[in-house]
């Protein structure tokens, strides 16, 4: 840890492929950028679970009153999720302070940001590009839920939920599948967003969900690779 160090540290949750980002800005030097997959760390190919192989070699890195945190899961809001994990283990969060990792988790750090699945790909495109202005196109088996999203999320304001969506389908709830951003620098501004959701029609009856490209890429890739995640 150097002196007048920030650190900023994006973390993929639970989900498949588990993963944390450390940033690093010093001054006078290039962005350190570093990338921690619990694949690697655990050489469990496709890791997903607890995050803590990935956060414990950032928490000996760096210093929580010089770091922003991020995070974001595929199935779901973090901090949702671990609160249920702490009802059903009420040991949980003890572990969590045991190994010195409160920073990470929202319990402890009310600091930490949610950033909602694609506004995640488009600023990790927007972070690589060469270009200074693009159009960013995401497409997705299935992204956050509409529950996911802060209710003032500036993307859930522009594009909310559809009114004729159901609230839930079997496990499935109106989630992303496909949305634009315009790319001007390092800011990514979402300018069209679709849901994937099941409808009524007039007389109440269910219509056939949406069904989205990503999820279409999923099925080919469940025939040829024996798995939707695979290609
Ligand atoms: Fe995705």
């Amino acid at each position: 840890m150097g002196r007048g160090e920030r650190y900023f540290i994006g973390m993929n949750k639970w989900g498949h492929d588990a993963s944390a980002c450390l940033l690093t800005r010093s001054p006078g030097r290039p962005l350190g950028i570093e990338i921690f997959l619990k694949e690697r760390l655990t050489r469990k190919k496709k890791a997903k679970g607890p995050l803590e192989p990935a956060l414990l070699p950032i928490r000996g890195k760096t210093d929580p009153a010089r770091s922003a945190y991020a995070e974001n899961s595929y199935l779901g809001r973090p901090d949702a999720i671990e609160a249920r994990l702490a009802a059903r283990h009420p040991s949980y969060f003890d572990q969590v302070r045991e190994l010195g990792l409160e920073p990470f988790y929202s319990r402890f750090n009310r600091d930490i940001g949610f950033v909602s699945h694609h506004r995640c790909h488009a600023l990790a495109v927007a972070a690589i590009s060469p270009y200074r202005k693009s159009l960013v196109l995401v497409i997705d088996g299935a992204g956050n839920s509409v529950d996911d999203f802060d209710d003032d999320d500036g993307e859930l304001v522009e594009f909310p939920r559809p009114a004729n969506a159901r609230a839930r389908v079997g496990k499935f709830m109106p989630s992303e599948w496909c949305s634009v951003y315009l790319q001007d620098g390092p800011r990514v501004t979402c300018v069209a967003k679709e849901w994937q959701y099941e409808s009524l029609d007039e007389r109440g009856r269910p219509l056939p969900p949406t069904i989205s490209l990503g999820n279409l890429f999923a099925e080919a890739s469940r025939h040829i690779f024996n798995s939707p995640m695979d290609a």
